[in-house]
């Protein structure tokens, strides 16, 4: 039996990793530690927390004293980081907040774990920080994918803080044997992602009658991986990996944003077209008003800096016995029909903070 630490739990990947982990090791003890910041959502696993499977503690990775004494408290043995600022838009609108919690409150955890689980260190002791794949920096069109030797060359500051995270890890094994891994994965979707990233941005859009804002030409190319797949990948890692190894995790997806945009408008008009009731609900919607959704579709600025190419190869977590389950066609239906049936959820998540985020990033 495990006792998890999972740091950003009310987060998206953190949120989905909770429910995952809840139903695939149903006697191990979780604990979550979560900020709360715009990001977080603590209804994403109220579920998980009224029935008891979660304990939620509200606190940031950074408070190193209280984070150690939650960890002696809780016995904790396995700790799984996925606290961070993740949206690169507002890395390059305010940086500071990413170095704060991406670098300095990763070390504190460190420092938590470090300073808890005394020299020797059980066997049984896990800390695996999760990164992402645009610590490698942007790949040209004939270029060979991301893998773990890739050399890091990170490009908006949001990467630069997960680069400078992944090395402190790094340096804490090397220098005082605390059992870390790292995985580097390329870009998630599926329920409970927050609606400022692009897939859920654009079904979120598509039912208010909003445009589709394409950065450029929107031909840059991304690996898309269901949030399924990754959390299945993360339990491999912390069953099989040595202590110190990374791992790349892809989707094994890569298709340009322009293209997955016009798949994700594909299914919502089907969806309209086969579910009668989802007009009267969303008045507003291009499929309501007669209108193709990709009418909605409009290229704005540019992102400055903005990676062209991640793509990633996952040989090494291949060996390891992982393989991707959700293809990119079965994983955007899903979510779709997910933000879809959970219109309170995104409802609820979206008012205030984002409303003022959303005005000031997309005011042309
Ligand atoms: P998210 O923004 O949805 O969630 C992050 C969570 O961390 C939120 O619940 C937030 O409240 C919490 N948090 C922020 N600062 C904190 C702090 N100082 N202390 C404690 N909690 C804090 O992000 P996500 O998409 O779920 O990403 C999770 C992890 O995966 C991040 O480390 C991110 O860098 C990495 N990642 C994400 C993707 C992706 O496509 N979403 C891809 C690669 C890597
Ligand atoms: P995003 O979801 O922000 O993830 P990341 O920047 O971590 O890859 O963006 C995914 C891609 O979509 C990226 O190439 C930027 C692009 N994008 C748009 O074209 N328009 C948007 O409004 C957003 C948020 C992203």
């Amino acid at each position: 039996m495990k006792r998890l630490l999972v740091t950003g739990g009310a987060g998206f990947i953190g949120a989905n990793f909770c429910h995952y982990w809840s139903a695939a090791h149903a006697d191990d003890r979780i604990v979550v530690l979560d900020a709360l910041t715009y990001a977080g959502n603590v209804t994403s696993i109220a579920q998980l927390i009224e029935s008891g499977r979660v304990r939620f503690v509200r606190g940031d990775i950074g408070e190193r004293d209280r984070v150690a004494a939650l960890l002696r408290e809780e016995h904790i043995d396995t700790i799984v980081n996925f606290a961070a600022e993740s949206h690169v838009d507002r890395s390059i609108e305010d940086p500071q907040c990413f170095l704060r919690t991406n670098v300095m409150g990763t070390h504190a955890l460190l420092e938590a774990a470090r300073t808890t689980w005394t020299q020797p260190v059980a066997a049984s002791s896990r800390f695996h920080h999760v990164s992402t794949d645009e610590v490698y920096g942007s790949l040209l069109p004939t270029d060979p994918a991301f893998t773990e030797n890739t050399p890091y060359s990170p490009n908006s500051p949001y990467a630069a803080s997960k680069a400078a995270a992944d090395h402190i890890v790094r340096a804490y094994v090397h220098t005082y044997g605390l059992p870390c891994t790292i995985s580097n994965c390329s870009n998630n979707y599926g329920p409970y992602q927050f609606p400022e990233k692009l897939l859920p941005l654009c079904i979120v859009n598509i039912l208010e009658g909003r445009p589709l804002p394409i950065y450029g030409d929107g031909l840059q190319v991304r690996d898309w991986l269901h949030v399924s797949d990754h959390c299945r990948a993360i339990d491999r890692i912390l069953s099989a990996s040595p202590v110190g190894e990374t791992w790349n995790i892809g989707g094994g997806s890569s298709e340009p944003n322009l293209m997955v945009v016009e798949s994700v408008c594909r299914l919502v008009d089907e969806a309209f077209a086969g579910r009668r009731e989802l007009a009267a609900r969303f008045p507003r919607s291009a499929p309501a008003l007669g209108k193709p959704s990709r009418s909605l579709i409009c290229h704005v600025r540019d992102r400055p800096g903005h990676d062209r190419r991640y793509a990633i190869n996952d040989g090494k977590i291949a060996r390891l016995g992982f393989v991707t389950q959700t293809t990119l066609d079965a994983g955007l239906a899903a979510t779709v029909r997910w933000y879809l049936d959970n219109e309170a959820w995104w409802r609820a998540v979206s008012s205030g903070e984002y409303q003022a985020w959303y005005a000031r990033q997309y005011a042309q």
